[in-house]
């Protein structure tokens, strides 16, 4: 498969994911966190989405387009434990989170994956979801839409 062809199915999954979760999540409270804001095009798909949430979000750098730049309350700025560890500290109350950190090297993404699981899953409220582009672990593992072929992109039950 091509790059480009790769890189269009995961952002289908990525898009087809969110809705989902976003749909599967509609009926509760709480926030939502993305982690990774990058370009800001999964931030911005998720505050479409998810008109009324709060949406946290989570870089080491703001370098996101223009538009898509979070509000300054809920931008946590900084390596990912200790923000993280702030979202722990302020008693959070999450109820979706994306994962979409990563370097592009497969197995240090799947290594900070599973480091930062158990911070992610002590946010997170009872029946929440997690919608991520890495394994984590410690989450009961859920089956996604049927348009996402399995670990194209992954899905978790809290
Ligand atoms: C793949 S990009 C995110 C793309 C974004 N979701 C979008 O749709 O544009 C990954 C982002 O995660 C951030 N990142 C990766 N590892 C991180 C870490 N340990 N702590 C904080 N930010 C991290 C990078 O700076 C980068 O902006």
């Amino acid at each position: 498969m091509s790059r480009l062809d790769s890189m269009l199915r995961r952002f289908a999954a990525q898009r087809d994911g969110l809705n989902w979760a976003a749909e599967q999540t509609a009926d509760l409270a709480g926030d939502a966190l993305d982690l990774g804001l990058g370009n800001g095009r999964t931030y911005d798909h998720m505050r479409e989405v998810m008109p009324n949430r709060r949406i946290w979000v989570i870089d080491r750098v703001l370098q996101c387009h223009p538009s898509c730049t979070p509000p300054e309350a809920d931008f946590l700025m900084g390596e990912a434990e200790p923000m993280l560890q702030k979202l722990v500290d302020n008693t959070a109350r999450i109820i979706m989170v994306h994962y979409d950190f990563g370097f592009g090297i497969k197995e240090k993404d799947v290594a900070e994956a599973a480091r930062l699981s158990p911070l992610i899953a002590s946010i997170m409220l009872p029946g929440g979801m997690v919608v991520s582009g890495q394994p984590l672990v410690g989450m009961q593992q859920i089956k996604g839409p049927d348009s996402i072929a399995p670990d194209r992109y992954l899905f978790y039950r809290t």
